[in-house]
């Protein structure tokens, strides 16, 4: 290439304003919020980086085959679409439409785990690992072990350790109704997991004659990451790697939300009939009808073409470039965060940034607070309250203080790019004046979304001079 400028490989022909509002208001609306960013009105943030689920924006290709949608109840031209472009990436001979990723898994748990099963997974999202709770399975995650090591550099940190699946397998066999590899690996920081990794699980799986199925949610990410980190595999298109993955797996569960472009949606796809002819007889029940499951017309059209864009080189290249971008500006100013940068966010680390606030004061959440109120951005906090209370209500410090800068994609430009960057140096620079918070009310279960938090110490940021000498 001529040029080394990466841009961003679309122009903009609809714009939503997105709103200036001082650190004075912000502080209010977080005290409005119960100090916590998902109770936040979205007129009042700047930059949303709470979720690259669903937020992304739509090509005109979208649009207007959004407006070609069939409404029809039954065999809907606009299902034909769908199934087509499902079949044409995966292979999979059985496509079921569900209205996002968490159906898909409700569907394929109630149709193949039993109570006591084991399922292991390389790691598992929270909403696959409820699922998998539902129906009284015990999800088990396989991360090798530098996943979980913040600063390693292994390209591949979201790959399964296939010598604990080998032993599970030995151990559990006949409890082990399915495995699943995630891809990427969004809990443990967005981390691809490599082809041989994924070629590897597909072989003990055969050998122990257990299906295999791939949580592919950010499949073309995956793929990407593959193609530019795996060096036998550099001269493939990012198509034909998605090809092999899906190839070396018996089924796949996908939220659309990510990378099949779109707002809202859905699959589940197999090569097994009667296991698809048992989860279509779940669907109808929860669903709907297995030629829109859950979906208008128009959201199958949107994916259709979605699924195929996410997986355009350019679009590709721009896309994890960015991460990886702001990553390198983040590091250079010695900004803690999980390290190589993977798919879909960045992850900064809060224990690392934050090391005078113990885990019960829980930093990343504090972490999140202050770039709200610093620089209008919202981010999701991955640590002790979103995983620290267990079943039986104790509280456990999680593994990792995190927060998530999730990117939506083809929404943010460079210049949003830098801004987050300025904003996140600037409040690594104030980082020691930041103190923790305490949660004052929250539910049982994923109390992240609507716990209500306080400053532990009266404020959240400390007046200039209040270094940490200050704080006893
Ligand atoms: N699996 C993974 C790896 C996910 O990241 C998600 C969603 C799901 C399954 C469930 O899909 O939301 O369509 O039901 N992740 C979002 C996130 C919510 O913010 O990471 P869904």
């Amino acid at each position: 290439m001529r040029f080394n400028t990466i841009i961003e490989p679309f122009r903009i022909k609809s714009v939503e304003p997105i709103r200036q509002t001082t650190p004075e208001e912000r502080r209010d609306a977080l005290k409005a919020a119960h100090n916590n960013v998902f109770l936040l009105h979205s007129r009042d943030v700047l930059i949303d980086l709470l979720t690259d689920s669903g937020t992304g924006a739509m090509s005109v290709y979208q649009w207007s085959g959004m407006m070609k949608g069939d409404e029809s109840y039954a065999g809907a031209r606009s299902f034909d679409a769908f199934e087509k472009s499902v079949r044409d990436i995966t292979g999979f001979g059985h496509v079921i439409p569900t209205h996002q990723g968490r159906a898909a898994e409700h569907i394929l748990f109630h149709a193949l785990v039993a109570k006591g099963d084991i399922v292991p997974n390389n790691t598992h999202f929270d909403t696959t690992r409820a699922n998998v709770e539902d129906v009284g399975g015990v999800p088990l995650d396989l991360p090798i072990a530098e996943g979980r090591e913040a600063q390693s550099t292994n390209p591949f940190k979201g790959n399964m350790d296939i010598a604990a699946l080998e032993r599970t397998l030995e151990k559990y066999g006949d409890r082990v109704p399915l495995v699943m590899v995630t891809v990427t690996n969004n809990s443990e920081g967005g981390q691809p997991v490599s082809l041989t990794n994924i070629r590897e699980v597909s072989a003990v799986c055969k050998r122990f004659g257990v299906p295999f199925f791939i949580d592919a949610c950010r499949f073309a990410e995956n793929a990407w990451l593959i193609k530019s980190r795996e060096a036998q595999f550099g001269h493939r298109t990012p198509r034909s790697i998605a090809q092999e993955m899906f190839s070396l797996a018996d089924g796949c569960t996908m939220s659309a939300k990510k990378d099949g472009m779109a707002n809202i949606g859905g699959f589940l796809a197999m090569n097994n009939g009667s296991l698809a002819a048992k989860c279509r007889t779940r669907l109808v029940l929860t669903e709907g009808f297995p030629t829109y499951g859950g979906l208008a017309g128009y959201d199958l059209e949107a994916i259709a073409v979605g699924l195929n864009e996410a997986l355009d080189e350019d679009y590709l290249r721009y896309r994890i470039r960015s991460i990886e971008y702001l990553g390198e500006k983040l590091l250079d100013a010695g900004v803690p965060i999980v390290t190589p940068t993977g798919g879909h966010a960045i992850y900064l680390d809060a224990k690392q940034m934050l090391p005078h606030i113990p885990q019960s004061e829980y930093p990343a959440w504090a972490l999140s607070l202050v770039l709200y109120i610093e620089g209008g951005i919202r981010a999701a906090e991955i640590g002790s309250v979103m995983f620290g209370r267990k079943p039986d209500g104790t509280e456990r410090a999680a593994p990792l203080e995190l927060v998530r800068l999730a990117f939506p994609r083809r929404v943010y430009t460079q210049s949003h790019v830098d801004y987050v960057a300025e904003v996140v140096c600037h409040v690594n620079g104030i980082a020691s004046r930041v103190r923790g918070v305490r949660i004052v009310e929250a539910p049982a279960v994923l109390r992240h979304f609507t716990a209500r938090m306080t400053p532990a110490h009266g404020q959240l940021v400390m007046p200039a001079g209040f270094g940490l000498g200050a704080m006893t």
